[in-house]
């Protein structure tokens, strides 16, 4: 037997992060500050842990924020490849669009991460099931597959019970099953190449429910670990929640037994409170008796005395008045929010924005 190539891996990280706006108005969500580091490092450690030594982003919204962040990978221990593409392409384009970057062993593993999932599963044990094949047949792809209680938006993955995919069907209104893709793929390196090349395709819509129907081999791993999808603000911060508070288990940070994560640059006023799994990032300041519980303060934000701030993401330079009240809200970049201005629960403010009241 000749021996298999270590695995690689891609991380699809082109998208426009929409539902995350102001947010990501000036950066890609891949690199938003989550338990106290750019999301990207908890995937970049995970991988890492899982014995792979190269990874490729797949790049293009703000592609050239990447980089100067991440690095090569050396401080993981890996080698860091960036891929832009000029037009995203889609989430299949997109794969097919780094295959020069990748082994060219037809058998080859490759994982792919959707670049906005926080997850705990074994991916050491996904890559050995893909690898073990099924009576004798090499799986093609493995799709790592979880229980949402609402499936409809995700892509619906129905298997039979030897764990056979039968179908893909992305983000309908009627799911037939609440077994969903959790964004976490290993395809054989010469499926790769039967994706279209220089073309927008979508991995969910046409590759997936394609392979299917030519009587591939496509597989569900399915895991209870944990899992989340970032790409909201409700999610991003609980996702930051639950990597300081240990709930998410991660290789990129460790949790806090204070449970806040502050940033040694920051200025926290000793009558404040920080608490909840809330993040404080670099340079930013906190006054007298302000409140901060479950939020994200992104770096350079000021909150003003007696301010209080729940499960809200406070995005770099903005500024919070005095005795101000923010529950579940998201502040772009620079925005005000004068003193004393109560904002309704869930609201966004743009970038640069000012709230009076
Ligand atoms: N390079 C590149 N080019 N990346 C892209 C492109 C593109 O054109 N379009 C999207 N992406 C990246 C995004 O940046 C993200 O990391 C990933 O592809 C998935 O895109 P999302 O926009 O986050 O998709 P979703 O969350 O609605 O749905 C996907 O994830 C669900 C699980 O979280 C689908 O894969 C669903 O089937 C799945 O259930
Ligand atoms: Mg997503």
């Amino acid at each position: 037997m000749t021996e298999l190539p270590p695995p690689e891996a891609v991380i699809v990280a082109g998208g426009f992060g929409t539902r995350l706006l102001p947010l990501t108005a000036r950066r890609p969500k891949h690199l938003l500050d989550v338990g106290g580091v750019p999301f990207l490092e908890h995937q970049i450690a995970r991988l890492a842990e899982a014995g792979v030594e190269h990874i490729v982003l797949a790049t293009s919204y703000q592609a050239d924020m990447f980089a100067p962040v991440l690095g090569d990978g050396s401080r993981w221990g890996v080698r860091l490849d960036y891929v832009l593409e000029e037009e995203p392409l889609g989430t299949g384009g997109a794969i097919r669009n780094v295959a020069g970057a990748l082994t060219d062993d037809p058998n080859g593993a490759v994982i792919i991460l959707n670049g906005d999932v926080l997850s705990g599963h074994d991916l050491a044990g996904q890559l050995a099931d893909f690898r073990a094949g099924r009576n004798g047949r090499r799986v093609d792809v493995s799709l790592h597959l979880v229980e949402v209680e609402d499936a409809r938006a995700f892509g619906c993955v129905p298997t039979d019970e030897e764990g056979r995919v039968l179908d893909f069907v992305e983000k309908s209104d009627h799911p037939v099953t609440n077994q969903v893709n959790a964004g976490c793929y290993i395809f054989r390196r010469d499926i790769i190449d039967t994706i279209a090349p220089d073309t927008v395709v979508s991995v969910e819509r046409e590759t997936f429910p394609g392979l299917v129907a030519d009587g591939r081999l496509v597989v569900g791993f399915v895991e209870t670990a944990y899992w989340r999808d970032v790409g909201t603000p409700a999610a991003l911060v609980a996702a930051s929640r639950d990597v300081v508070l240990g709930t998410a288990p991660t290789p990129a940070v460790d949790a806090v037994e204070s449970g806040a994560r502050v940033d040694p640059s920051a200025s926290v006023a000793g009558t404040a409170t920080v608490g909840g799994g809330s993040v404080v990032m670099a340079d930013v300041v906190i006054e007298d008796a302000a409140e901060i519980s479950g939020s994200v303060l992104m770096t350079g934000a000021r909150i003003g005395a007696g301010a209080r701030i729940t499960d809200s993401v406070v995005g770099p330079g903005a500024v919070v008045g005095e005795k101000a009240v923010l529950t579940e809200a998201t502040l772009g970049d620079d925005a005000t929010i004068g003193a004393s201005v109560t904002l309704p629960a869930g609201e966004r403010v743009d970038c640069g924005e000012a709230r009076e009241g």
